[in-house]
């Protein structure tokens, strides 16, 4: 997630650093973000060449030289608090008090768990992948954070391009996990009775939930639908869904057979082949020509 997120800060026009522990890293996320964004200029969502943007980026393994004048801090290291807390402390003798630092943690509550690092001053911020191209930030603050530092990084993510939210407190999964997580459950549940095949499943999501969700949101849908009818419909199909709240057999199975997906080269599909690197191709186009529609239309 780390060059990722970098990039889009490059391609806000930001003089950006990345450190990680290794040169290979490092080497292997630089890599990544000039193919990245060649993809993006190749296929029109970027007005100038990669290496205008490239030469806005420094790499190192040194913290200190990494975040000298920085006005915000973005840690993406994994998601272990031990490796967190190390990396705070080290911040916390760098950075004048003002710096805005945030973590791109995707479950943990670190403000929570570190109440005496930056009280007040960090936060949440929580990207998707891939962060170039997906444009919704989740910024997640608690009643300690400073509105202020929420609000100036909420207008710098959309100079880059991004669509911020504030999530008003810490629950687990923030917004979109709980939103995705849910739908998963239900699809799951209903793979599982054998009611539907997972193919027709994603038939469903991407020819009829995600074709309109992309340009009309759940509570917008509900008023085109008509809140007593609404009403009526979830009165029926609620007590109906899934409540699971253990994993399903139908992925534990799964997972110790080592059909893992794309990584293992079975999943619920297969991937063996050419085939990973084709789904994976055909995504990031797909998703491009959705971001230019989206940059061209914004809502
Ligand atoms: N992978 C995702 O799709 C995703 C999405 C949203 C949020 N996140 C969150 O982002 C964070 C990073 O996830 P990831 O998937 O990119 O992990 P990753 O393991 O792929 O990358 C972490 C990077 O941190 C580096 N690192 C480790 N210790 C370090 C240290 N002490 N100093 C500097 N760098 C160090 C590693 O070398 C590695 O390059 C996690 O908190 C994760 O929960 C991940």
């Amino acid at each position: 997630m780390g060059p990722g997120i970098a990039q889009v800060w490059m391609m806000g026009g930001h003089e950006t650093a990345i450190v990680d522990i290794s040169e290979e890293a490092l080497q292997k996320g630089t890599e990544d973000i000039r193919e990245s964004l060649t993809t993006m200029y190749q296929m029109g969502v970027l007005e100038k060449s990669p290496d205008h943007y490239m030469s806005l980026l420094t790499t190192t393994v040194s913290m200190q030289e990494a975040v000298e004048g920085a006005s915000l801090i973005i840690e993406a290291v994994p998601e272990r608090p031990d490796i967190k807390q190390t990396i705070y402390s080290q911040l916390d003798k760098l950075c004048p008090e003002d710096t805005v630092i945030v973590s791109n943690t995707s479950s943990l509550p670190l403000p929570d768990m570190f109440p005496d690092f930056r009280p007040g001053k960090f936060f949440v911020c929580h990207f998707f992948n891939p962060p170039p191209i997906i444009p919704l930030v989740e910024l997640v603050k608690t009643d300690r954070t400073d509105q202020g530092a929420v609000e100036w990084l909420k207008s710098e993510l959309l100079k880059c391009g991004k669509k911020p939210i504030v999530v008003n407190g810490f629950v687990m999964g923030f917004l979109v996990n709980r939103l995705q997580m849910a739908m998963m459950r239900e699809a799951l549940h209903l793979v599982q009775c054998g009611v539907v095949e997972p193919d027709d499943v994603d038939t469903a999501a991407m020819a009829a939930i995600g074709f309109k969700t992309a340009w009309q949101g759940m509570f917008d849908t509900m008023d085109y639908i008509g809140l007593d009818t609404v009403a009526l419909v979830s009165g029926i199909i609620f007590p109906n869904l899934s409540n699971d709240t253990e994993v399903p057999a139908i992925i534990t199975d799964k997972v110790q057979k080592g059909h893992l997906g794309v990584k293992s080269g079975q999943g619920f599909f297969n991937y063996e082949g050419e085939r990973a690197a084709e789904v994976m191709n055909r995504r990031q186009t797909l998703l491009l020509e959705q971001l230019k529609l989206f940059k061209k239309y914004p809502s």
